[in-house]
């Protein structure tokens, strides 16, 4: 069975051709992040005009790339959303050309789905009920899967996604967006001498970064003040240590407060070297399966939306051609 994966939520075009479920025929990502880049962040109707201009394109690189034809597809996925109303009216719109011109099911995925199944992408994926962290430039999340398309929110950010933290920090710091690549490189340079406030909630399973982002505004602006150098590898690597061990510990309270083994990472900041290697020394003590994507598997991209559109489907779940953008779009939401 041969699924296309279709993602244009944010700042990816990317197309993918998926066999049964879990084998990448092809999975094409075209970034504009050089783009944005010089704005500083994401400028919606600029990420929806690119969209415009590569997405035909890409799926016909796709299918080439595959060695499949129009003929060859038999479902189409496409993410729903969250994310950006244009961009992902843009992916809507040719998924639904496909399904109408071929005469084959649509599925409309949710974006965090994508997240969950990119994990799904390998020859020994998770078994249910899991513990999913999704740890993206737009959403933090801890999530009890109990089954493909049965999901309970345990915790969320109250205010900034972790990525998005990243992000806001290296800017603080002087370093390129997008910042979380940024703060891993300089980090490795750098020793975590700040001690950064522990992060409190109301809710165990929350999470905030308003007050460590903060943290290291004013650190960097007294130093300033004081005329001092801004010893910046060592500033990203004490927020980079501090937000990676709050992640840590909260999954680790997830996963004990419901007596679960697996545990499922995902999302541009599951790329994060420290992150990684501290999920792998705890999972690896605590007796948890851990799993991680690659780290192209980590960031947005059309093979784990076609995943999770092929799995949803094998369940009973299809989408019509009154398919539409939902920027808001919950989890489970359908
Ligand atoms: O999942 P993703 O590609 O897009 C969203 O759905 O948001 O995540 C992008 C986010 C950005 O904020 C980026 O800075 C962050 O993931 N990111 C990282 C790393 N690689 C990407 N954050 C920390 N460390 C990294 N190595
Ligand atoms: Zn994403």
């Amino acid at each position: 069975m041969i699924t296309i994966g279709i993602e244009t939520s944010c700042d990816e075009t990317s197309v993918s051709l998926l066999e049964d479920g879990n084998k990448i025929l092809s999975n094409l990502v075209s970034s504009q992040v050089e783009i944005h880049k010089t704005f500083g962040g994401v400028v919606p109707e600029v990420a929806s005009r690119i969209h415009v201009e590569v997405l035909n394109r890409l799926i016909e690189l796709a299918l080439e790339k595959a060695k499949k034809e129009f003929k060859d597809i038999d479902l189409i996925a496409v993410t729903q959303g969250p994310g950006l109303i244009g961009a992902l009216w843009i992916g809507i719109m040719a998924a639904k050309t496909l399904s109408l011109a071929l005469n084959k099911p649509l599925i409309g995925v949710n974006h965090l789905e994508g997240h969950i199944f990119a994990n799904f992408l390998g020859e020994d994926p998770p078994t249910f009920p899991f513990i999913a962290l999704i740890v993206s430039g737009g959403h933090t999340e801890y999530i009890l899967v109990e089954d493909i398309g049965v999901y309970k929110i345990l915790g969320q950010t109250l205010d900034d996604a972790a990525g998005e933290a990243f992000d806001k920090v290296a800017r603080i710091l002087g370093l390129n967006y997008p910042g979380g690549p940024e703060i891993d490189k300089i980090s490795k340079m750098g020793k975590p001498i700040f001690n950064f406030p522990k992060i409190k909630c109301d809710r165990e399973l929350d999470i905030s970064f308003s007050g460590i982002k903060t943290a290291v505004l004013y650190l960097v602006r007294d130093l300033k003040k004081e005329g001092k150098e801004i010893p910046v590898a060592d500033i990203a690597a004490s927020f980079q240590e501090r937000v990676v061990e709050e992640l840590l510990e909260r999954a680790f309270l997830a996963l004990n407060k419901f007596n679960i083994k697996t545990l499922v990472v995902s999302g541009g900041v599951a790329s994060n070297s420290y992150l990684q290697r501290r999920f792998k020394e705890e999972s690896r003590k605590e007796g948890i399966k851990l799993y991680i994507p690659p780290p192209y598997l980590c960031t947005d991209n059309g093979a784990m939306i076609a995943c999770a559109g092929y799995h949803l489907y094998q369940k009973g779940y299809k989408s019509d051609l009154y398919l539409s953008a939902n920027p808001d779009l919950l989890l489970g939401e359908r």
